[in-house]
């Protein structure tokens, strides 16, 4: 018997209808399937992006500066590598074939390290760079404080050797001149007593300075011990064309030495007379931080290159045709009698910049 078309049709029918409704089940299975797989990549990408942010945050919070770059470009660099623009140091510095090194950028000394970033960033290296300026500051001046001791012990040593033969000679040049009259001996006798009187001097300079020797302290305004000077400076500065500005920011006492620590400010300022050649500037500020108060004398003279700004305070350095070279050397030695300590900033051809730190609270 034939099945009637009909009936072959609705068969036809409900088959199209499971077939459809089992793609429609399938198709809600997928579609859930991928909804949780989609929720689960932004899951993952929060998760990523939150990983990201935390390492990011500790980067940027340890003080030392690290980039990542390659031969084009840097890929990353850290807070602290950015406000010490090491950018520039990356440039100047030809760090090619070194692995570590200490560069010196304006004020500031950096100890760099680098090295090449593992697991599949082949060509990518991290360079670490930490500033030491604070360190390798007080480095130089220990270094500094030894080296001027042993000088200054020497020097006081041969001083003291000098000094009695130099007595001896006097005595016998005053007898000489006493006994020739012809004006030409006694000419000659004037010139050689001159000398002696000149290294007299020198030797009286260098013994009563090198030694620690007991200051005359006096509680004073800091302030007014400088505009002293100043005021007694002042002519003799500005005839030579050159300004000079005291902004006194610390207005209060300190126990001191004053007839020492007079001696140290001119000192400083005739070295930044000397230093400035034509039109110039001079400015002294005097302000505090927590543990000392604070003397800056600023000059835009010649200013030193690094060769001369190591052996300033030495005994005898002086590129001065008349300079002696002592100067600093007893600046040196005052304020380390106050328990303070001197740093030096200079830029050849811009000028020079001297801060005396004095503890507030001194230890002698
Ligand atoms: N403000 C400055 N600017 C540039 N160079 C300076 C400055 N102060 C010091 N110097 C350098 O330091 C050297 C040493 O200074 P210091 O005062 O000890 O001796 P001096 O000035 O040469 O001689 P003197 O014994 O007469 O003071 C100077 O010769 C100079 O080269
Ligand atoms: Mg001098």
């Amino acid at each position: 018997m034939m099945i009637p078309e009909t009936e072959l049709l609705k068969d036809a029918f409900s088959e199209f209808t499971k077939a459809s409704d089992s793609i429609i089940n399938y198709y809600h299975v997928l579609e859930t399937q991928i909804r949780l797989l989609k929720d689960e990549v932004e899951k993952k990408n929060k998760e990523l992006e939150r990983a990201r942010e935390y390492l990011e945050n500790i980067l940027n919070s340890i003080p030392l500066g690290i980039i990542v770059y390659d031969k084009k470009s840097i890929s990353f660099s850290n807070k602290a590598a950015d406000k010490l623009n090491f950018e520039s140091i990356l440039v100047s510095e030809n760090i090619n074939d070194e692995k570590a090194g200490l560069v010196k950028n304006g004020k500031g000394y950096y100890r760099w390290k680098k090295d090449n970033l593992q697991n599949g960033f082949k060509n990518k290296e991290v360079l670490i760079i930490e500033d030491v300026t604070e360190f390798e500051k007080m480095k130089e001046r220990l270094e500094r404080d030894e080296r001027l001791k042993a000088m200054g012990e020497m020097a006081a040593r041969i001083a003291h050797e000098i000094k009695n033969p130099l007595g001896s000679m006097e005595l016998f040049l005053t007898m000489l001149s006493e006994g020739k009259k012809k004006s030409k001996v006694k000419k000659y006798v004037e010139s050689i007593r001159y000398g002696i009187q000149t290294i007299d001097r020198i030797i009286n300079n260098i013994l009563s300075y090198t030694r620690p020797k007991t200051l005359a302290l006096r509680e004073e305004k800091i302030g007014r011990v400088v505009e002293e000077i100043l005021d007694f400076m002042r002519l003799s500065i500005e005839s030579r064309n050159i300004s000079v500005v005291l902004n006194i920011e610390y207005k209060g006492s300190l126990v001191f030495d004053p007839d020492m620590m007079k001696l140290v400010i001119m000192n400083f300022i005739s070295n930044a007379i000397d230093a400035i050649k034509g039109k110039g500037m001079i400015r002294i500020d005097i302000k505090e931080d927590k543990n000392n108060i604070i003397i800056v004398i600023a000059d835009n003279g010649c200013g030193m290159n690094e060769e001369i700004r190591k052996n300033i305070f030495n005994p005898f350095f002086t590129t001065k045709d008349k300079g002696v070279g002592l100067g600093l050397f007893i600046v040196h030695n005052i304020v380390q009698a106050h328990s303070g300590y001197i740093e030096v900033d200079s830029t050849e051809g811009a000028g020079s910049t001297f801060t005396i730190y004095l503890p507030k609270e001194r230890k002698i």
